[in-house]
């Protein structure tokens, strides 16, 4: 069976809620997602205990500081063997080009842009969008969190593209905005999505008969 090039979102306070769905995800996707509620609830030993379990880790904490300060919580994250690290794009580009630089093993750096996928795309926000990933690609750093309306252009700038927002079809989008089904994500040039909700609320057809 082919692993779903799918990062489990973890959205919660405690990991204890999420064994159910860890054992029955496990060698099924790819990885999971550490967001902030869960982080600042439980600490880095929940990293430490998903890593212990086997599992790629992204650490979704959107980092928006100063240089320095990006540059050292990248160092930590490293070493906490962390997989995947999302840095705000809007750091700016010494920030993104010294996190680059002060990784160390396997960890990869994804730029965040001002387009949550909770927000409505309008021209304004596209274009904002537009210069920060044009700022991400100068800077080389790993790839971006790519939300579906912008697949097409980031395809063409970066070979690693994660994708929130992914909804089946017929599903509440619930307060997600900028959406699309895994199938037409991964069509479009998306490398891994996102999926928290979708999951856990269709674990059976995940598990059974949704194919990628
Ligand atoms: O439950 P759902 O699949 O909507 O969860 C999406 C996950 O992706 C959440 O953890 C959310 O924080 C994250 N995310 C997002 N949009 C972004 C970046 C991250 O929804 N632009």
């Amino acid at each position: 069976m082919l692993v779903k090039p799918v990062f489990f979102a973890l959205d919660g306070k405690t990991l204890q809620e999420f064994n159910f769905y860890l054992d029955k995800l496990k060698g099924e996707i790819y990885g999971v997602k550490v967001g902030l509620e869960l982080f600042i609830s439980e600490g880095p030993s929940v990293i430490e205990q998903l890593k212990k379990k086997g599992w790629i880790v992204f650490l979704d904490l959107k980092l928006h500081d100063i240089t320095n300060t990006v540059k050292e919580a990248t160092i930590s994250a490293s070493n906490l063997g962390v997989d995947y690290l999302t840095i705000h794009i809007a750091s700016g580009s010494e920030a993104l080009i010294e996190a680059n630089k002060s990784k160390k093993g396997d960890l990869k750096i994804l730029g965040v842009s001002s387009a949550l996928t909770s927000k409505t795309m309008g021209k304004d926000l596209q274009a904002k969008v537009s210069s920060e990933f044009l700022l991400a690609s100068k800077c080389k750093i790993d790839g971006v969190i790519c939300p579906p309306s912008e697949l097409e252009k980031a395809s063409q700038q970066f070979k690693l593209l994660v994708t929130p927002g992914i909804r089946f079809e017929n599903e509440s989008s619930n307060d997600q905005k900028n959406v699309t089904t895994p199938k037409n994500a991964i069509e479009r040039g998306s490398t891994f999505l996102v999926m928290g909700r979708s999951i856990r609320n269709n674990l059976n057809y995940f598990l059974n008969e949704f194919e990628l």
